[in-house]
């Protein structure tokens, strides 16, 4: 079966723990996706959607503050900014998962397709930056690149 989101070679990064972790982030929202399709069914460790939204929360927290340790070990000069929208999208993934709480919002298809949305456009997109940053900066020395 197709996944809901499909990985494409060219979001890797080249940089190992954070190009896992964006990898584990697509599986958390594949893995949304698989139990919306038969919401009796639990996921293989029998989580429930509403844990899974929980789980990538927390992944996502714990991602953007290795992501921030990174840049600054790296001295990446623009990541100020990217700290700005790390908060920024942590702020959105909150609102979403609190208006499903309260009921305002249903975690049905089309909050599955912003979620979607959220992870490629922001998440992985803008850290093509950081890529080709590291890519210049260690182009002569690529060893000094392990993270
Ligand atoms: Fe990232």
């Amino acid at each position: 079966m197709k996944a809901f989101l499909e990985w494409r070679d060219d979001w890797f990064l080249g940089i190992g723990r954070i190009d896992q972790q964006h990898l584990g982030l697509v599986d958390l929202v594949n893995r949304v996706a698989t139990s919306l399709q038969d919401p009796r069914q639990p996921s293989a460790n029998g989580s429930d959607s509403m844990d899974l939204m929980l789980k990538l929360q927390d992944q996502t927290r714990r991602h953007f503050r290795d992501e921030e340790a990174f840049m600054l070990e790296h001295d990446y000069p623009a990541r100020v900014s990217h700290h700005r929208e790390h908060a920024l999208l942590q702020a959105e993934l909150q609102a979403l998962i609190r208006e499903i709480e309260e009921g305002i919002r249903e975690l049905d298809l089309e909050t599955l397709k912003s979620l979607k949305h959220w992870l490629i456009d922001h998440v992985i997109d803008s850290d093509q930056a950081i890529a080709r940053y590291v890519e210049q900066r260690y182009r002569t020395s690529p060893d000094a690149l392990r993270f």
